[in-house]
């Protein structure tokens, strides 16, 4: 049997260069390498901790079912499903919330960060989240697990409950290991210190994947440079222009050092054109497909559905094994 391999998205707005360099685009790859069996979905439930309405939300899950198939997963090699249609989620989402201490839930980087920026929405749900993705992971004994540099803090959290869990009632969960790119934090254009994001960026730094070569070349063009005018890599003191050096690293497949020779005597404008091109050629395939499959979203709903039977089956069995062991199976 090969290694299980678990990820997902949430479904709550577009999907950035971060989620893409980050996540979905390792997805495609480790798909691709057929070393794994391979579990994509989309994270609707954890979506919820966020405002929205029920309009948008149908049409988010439609569209981020576009993106996986526009940028490569294909359901025939991995199973791609809704969370929200494998009820088992929520389940164990409950028991393990039973073993988690509130103190390290309230600790969790990203609940101190959401509840503060979502003052007038500070629900419950950005507290359990975690343990949510937790039952994501360990319901279908995953091992590795691709995430971005963000998810760290939740993947630890969720070998915590592993180890905790089988400790009380016996070997029954697989602690998984994290996946991470080269590119696992790409920053936000405008402040390089902060990471790129969906829900708190300004749209104008952020270049979405379906963003046309218009909208990228402005984008670009408008991104922050550092001061000097050599094109190198230097976190600390070019943390601009090495964001966007790992962004044409990934999207090239060229190596950073090669990149700073090639651009060598160069302006940081020239560059910018050169990596606006880059991300638009990049990404022409990906908006032609995308656009297809949106024109045909029955086609979508009835992968989803497919995909989410077949995740149903193996998440079952594991819930019921789970009761059986924590004595509520009769
Ligand atoms: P989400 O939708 O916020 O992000 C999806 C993926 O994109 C990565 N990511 C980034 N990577 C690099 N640079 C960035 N600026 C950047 N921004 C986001 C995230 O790390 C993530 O891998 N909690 C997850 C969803 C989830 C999940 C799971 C993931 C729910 N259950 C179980 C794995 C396993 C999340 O934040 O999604």
């Amino acid at each position: 049997m090969k290694p299980i391999l678990v990820s997902g998205i949430q479904t709550s707005g577009r999907l950035h260069l971060g989620n893409y360099l980050g996540a979905l685009k390792n997805f495609v790859d480790l798909q691709n390498s057929g070393k794994y069996d391979c579990y994509f979905f989309l994270a609707d439930l954890h979506s919820l901790t966020e405002a929205f309405n029920p309009e948008d939300k149908h049409k988010q899950v439609i569209e981020l079912a576009a993106d996986f198939l526009a940028a490569g997963l294909d359901p025939k090699k991995s199973v791609i499903f809704q969370q929200s249609q494998v009820p088992a989620h929520t389940e164990l989402g409950w028991i393990f919330n039973t073993i988690t201490p509130f103190g390290e839930l309230n600790r969790m980087t990203q609940f101190k960060e959401k509840s503060d920026a979502q003052k007038e929405n500070a629900n419950v749900g950005l507290l359990t989240y975690p343990t949510l993705m937790a039952a994501d992971i360990l319901l279908y004994d995953a091992k590795f697990v691709p995430v971005g540099d963000d998810q760290k803090q939740h993947l630890e959290l969720t070998r915590t409950i592993a180890r905790k869990f089988n400790a009380k009632f016996g070997e029954t969960f697989t602690e998984p290991q994290p996946l991470f790119t080269a590119a696992t934090r790409v920053m936000n254009l405008g402040e390089p210190e902060r990471k790129m994001s969906k829900s708190r960026s300004h749209p104008q730094n952020v270049i979405f994947v379906d963003d046309s070569p218009e909208e990228i070349s402005a984008k670009i063009k408008s991104a922050v440079t550092d001061s000097g005018s050599e094109v190198k890599y230097d976190i600390k003191n070019k943390p601009a222009i090495s964001n966007l050096l790992t962004i044409y690293s990934a999207l090239s497949g060229e190596a950073i050092p090669k990149l700073e020779k090639y651009f060598t005597g160069k302006k940081y404008s020239e560059f910018k054109v050169k990596l606006a091109e880059l991300i638009s050629d990049y990404f022409a395939d990906y908006r032609k497909k995308k656009k297809l499959l949106l024109a045909k979203p029955q086609t979508l709903i009835t992968t989803l559905k497919s995909g989410s039977a077949k995740a149903a089956k193996v998440a079952d069995k594991k819930i019921h094994e789970v009761k059986k062991i924590i004595g509520l199976a009769i």
